[in-house]
């Protein structure tokens, strides 16, 4: 069967054309045709062979880590699923050691020693490719009626680990912090930083993003549908948009641009919280002012969370939240997936990147 792949030593990516069809092997596992796979800054870093490896022993690795796929056949013990029924594979695998307390316990997503795995990313092959298997506890069940938009939920995890935390941390604050609305910002108009704006709306959240194209723009437009503001970064400056929200209870940063992300640190409001989702290259090191931000981290009581998907409890709220967003915004949520590719071109919308997210079409 057909797989795209990243070869690093070669620095080149193909499509290899006799990939070995997975075979169902364990009692609890399940073979998946992939339907859809989405495209993001990730696959572009490993794209430019500056991030993740190939399994031990490949020349290559196998991309895709956003994945929907439709379940093909199921071991003699899986009972969650069915042939037909669809399913969203998580990415993340736990490290082998055993003081590793958070991969013992089930959360890869935030082991110590950083000898996880990461299907598509990190030493396993992906799903950007016909069939593949796995075990029925890294699945989600996905409900029929969001299917053409499914693929969409892996980088909403992103958000909903991000929002799971946030109510965790700010049950720090000794009053009812649910009972009133709160003011987020969310930097950059990608699918993380929109579909975060809609996770963040759905949760209560007065939403402002803040992002570097003027308006009109498709992103924008998405914005203003759902009910949030859209601000470019090219017509108010850092400050300007802080006058304009008010004071900032929440940031979501979903650019990986760490320059941008400290600048906005200086503008984040009383016992704010302050998230870090993107995952910058190299650039070299950057001067700030750090006496204004720890002042402001100390006697403005502020939390900076940084955060990497996900658990299951994260796809899980992903796949409620996005049948909500999906009923309320159809057309906004569809505007999201803006380009579609065959794998035969896998490496254009990765080379040359256009629109919001673009996704490889497997099958239909
Ligand atoms: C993926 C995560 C992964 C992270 C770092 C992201 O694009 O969605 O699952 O942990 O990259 O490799």
């Amino acid at each position: 069967m057909k797989a795209a792949a990243v070869y690093p030593h070669a620095k080149n990516l193909g499509v290899v054309q006799d990939f070995p069809e997975p075979k169902l092997e364990s009692p609890t596992g399940v073979k998946l045709r992939i339907l859809n796979v989405g495209v993001c800054g990730t696959d572009r870093e490993i794209a430019s062979f500056n991030y993740g490896l190939p399994p031990d022993g490949s020349d290559y690795l196998v991309l895709g880590h956003e994945a929907l796929g439709e379940v093909v056949e199921t071991g003699a013990e899986v009972s969650g699923f069915k042939p037909g029924d669809l399913a969203i594979p998580m990415v993340r695998r736990p490290c082998a050691h055993q003081e590793c307390i958070p991969c013992q316990a089930g959360r890869p997503d935030f082991c110590v020693t950083g000898d996880y795995t990461e299907r598509g990313i990190m030493k396993r092959h992906g799903f950007m490719t016909e069939f593949v298997v796995d075990e029925a506890y890294y699945l989600n069940a996905l409900p029929a009626s969001v299917r053409d938009v499914g693929v969409l939920v892996e980088p909403l995890t992103i958000a909903e680990k991000a929002l799971l935390q946030a109510v965790e941390v700010q049950k720090r604050l000794p009053w009812d912090f649910a009972a009133h609305t709160h003011r987020a910002v969310i930097l950059g108009a990608g699918p993380v930083g929109l579909l975060g704006a809609m996770a963040l709306h759905n949760h209560g959240y007065e939403i402002t993003v803040y992002s570097l194209a003027r308006e009109p723009n498709p992103a924008a437009d998405i914005v203003k549908a759902i009910g949030g503001k859209y601000i470019s970064s090219q017509d108010r400056t850092v400050d300007q948009m802080a006058a304009d929200v008010g004071a900032i209870d929440l940031v979501y940063e979903a650019t990986g641009a760490s320059k941008l992300a400290f600048d906005v640190l200086r503008a984040l409001g009383p016992n704010g919280l302050y998230i870090l989702t993107g995952v910058p290259g190299h650039h070299g090191p950057t001067e700030f002012d750090t006496d204004t931000i720890m002042r402001n981290l100390v006697l403005k009581n502020q939390c900076l969370l940084g955060t990497v998907n996900a658990g299951k409890d994260a796809f899980e709220h992903a796949v409620a939240d996005l049948v909500s967003f999906y009923a309320k915004w159809p057309d906004a949520v569809r505007a999201l997936i803006t380009g579609r590719y065959a794998i035969d071109d896998f490496a254009e919308p990765i080379l040359r990147p256009q629109g919001i997210k673009n996704i490889i079409e497997i099958a239909a």
